[in-house]
């Protein structure tokens, strides 16, 4: 969030959003909501939400959509990164400071590779509400809520843990404040210095991502040097700008922050940058997309395999009527055996109506499979097939591949299969840590740069 000096003074003051346009959402069939509407803890908590400060500036906001817009029109490239779910107990220092450290390393290779800037995306600071298949979950006899994310109920297994309990919104917030607040500090602090870019490297040299880094950060290391020499000025080295993003799911907790922006009258949901609609919650008419698309934010929706031409305009046109540049993204999640077909119809009838979205790649969502020993899983090999039918798609159909959607750790944890490295199925039951969907570890993220990288550098 190192951002120009205009934009972070800007947009500082935020009151108290009242617009009708924003409770229109209410009328309407909103999926995946927790159980918990009408209870007194329910109305306690949304209004202490209420009267919490905004976790982002409407300034930072603009800042950010205007990064986007670059990225849609090939200036810039996306990496969006993070837990699938993130959890109250992982909000600590070492780990929040590894997943910054792993989307910095990731960020430097797509750099130096693409040669443009990346603009650097935490799935941080609010990825607490999951949505799922099934109401319930059943274990031997026992029949209990499913868990839908710490900002609703707990992940353990008991009836206590599951109940819905509206005042984990609270807990959410202040989770997604000090993790923030952390963010800022390591990337405005001196940590992100890119002349400390050997010390973000975590792993044994053994290892081919490892390696491969270690080789780059030496090469910089190189040309930062020449410039020192030259008396080049470093300031842009210092600081690194970083987003905070999260699906935008629960829209009690969504309405109750955001804002009326000072300068411009208008609505931001302050709860974080970025907020993007699921694929299952993604309903024309339903509340998701009526509440997203009155506030100011840059929003992205998911689009999966089944999605048509017609379904991407007609989003279009509810949710960036007006064709702002870098208001909307797509974020696409196909399944490596489907991008090909699926993806080039969607592409083309957005290309042909003149719309100009950022097109994201989420190579993770559609490469799900249960490992022989029942955990859910995913290939790399997978991962990456899906991400070469996007370049591939993109470079054929003349449009741009603006960015990457990951789910990763900066841990290392066994729960994605395969990589130059590889993790086997049977490092599962010690290593396997995520409460919803399996992660790449912190050198198959690292891999999958190096391999995006190329992918870049050869448009
Ligand atoms: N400020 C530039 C940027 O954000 C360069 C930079 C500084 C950077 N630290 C970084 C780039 C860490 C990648 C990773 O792009
Ligand atoms: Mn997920």
């Amino acid at each position: 969030m190192s951002l120009p000096v205009h934009a972070t003074l800007a947009g500082t003051q935020s009151g108290p959003a009242t617009d009708p346009a924003l409770d229109a959402w209410r009328q309407l069939s909103a999926k995946q909501q927790p159980s918990w509407q009408g209870s007194p803890e329910h109305a306690r908590a949304v209004a202490e939400l209420g009267t919490l400060p905004p976790l982002v500036f409407a300034g930072e906001v603009d800042v950010l959509k205007s990064r986007l817009a670059a990225a849609a029109r090939g200036e810039a490239f996306l990496l969006q990164g993070g837990d699938c779910a993130e959890t109250f107990e992982a909000a600590t220092a070492d780990r929040i400071q590894s997943r910054v450290k792993t989307i910095l390393q990731m960020a430097v290779v797509l750099t130096y590779g693409a040669q443009m800037p990346v603009i650097k995306m935490g799935r941080m600071a609010g990825q607490f509400a999951k949505p799922r298949s099934s109401d319930s979950e059943t274990r031997g006899d026992v029949t209990l809520p499913a868990f839908r994310g710490d900002i609703v109920n707990g992940y353990e297994f008991t009836p206590e843990s599951r109940v819905h309990n509206p005042a984990r919104m609270v807990q959410a917030y202040h989770t997604s404040a000090s993790t923030l607040n952390l963010i800022r500090a390591f990337t405005q602090g001196g940590f992100a210095d890119l002349r400390l870019v050997h010390s973000w490297n975590q792993g044994f040299m053994s290892n081919p991502a490892y390696h491969e880094y270690e080789q780059l950060a030496g090469e910089i290391d190189r040309a930062v040097h020449f410039m020192e020499a030259c008396g080049a000025d470093f300031e842009a080295l210092k600081r690194a700008e970083f987003y905070a993003s999260h699906e935008a799911l629960l829209l009690d907790y969504e309405r109750a922050l955001t804002r009326t922006d000072s300068r411009t009258g208008t609505p931001y949901d302050t709860s974080g940058h970025f907020l993007w609609i699921g694929e299952r919650t993604r309903e024309l008419d339903g509340a998701h997309v009526d509440f997203l698309s009155k506030v100011r934010n840059p929003i992205g929706v998911k689009l999966g395999p089944t999605t048509t031409g017609q379904d991407a305009l007609d989003l279009i046109n509810k949710l960036d009527p007006d064709r702002e540049p870098g208001r909307l993204t797509f974020i696409t999640r196909m399944g490596a055996s489907k991008i090909r077909e699926a993806l080039p119809p969607i592409v083309q009838a957005v290309r042909d109506s003149g719309a100009q979205v950022v097109w994201v790649t989420d190579p993770m969502h559609g490469n799900t499979v249960t490992s022989q020993n029942g955990y859910k899983t995913r290939r790399f090999e997978d991962v990456m097939d899906e991400v070469r039918g996007f370049f591939d798609v993109h470079r054929a159909m003349g449009t741009v591949p603006g960015g990457l959607h990951v789910e990763m750790t900066g841990d290392d944890v066994a729960e994605c299969l395969g990589g130059a490295d590889p993790i086997r199925e049977e490092q599962f039951d010690e290593l396997y840590e995520s409460v919803c969907d399996p992660r790449l570890n912190h050198a198959q993220s690292l891999e999958m740069a190096f391999l995006v990288a190329e992918h870049l550098a050869h448009r």
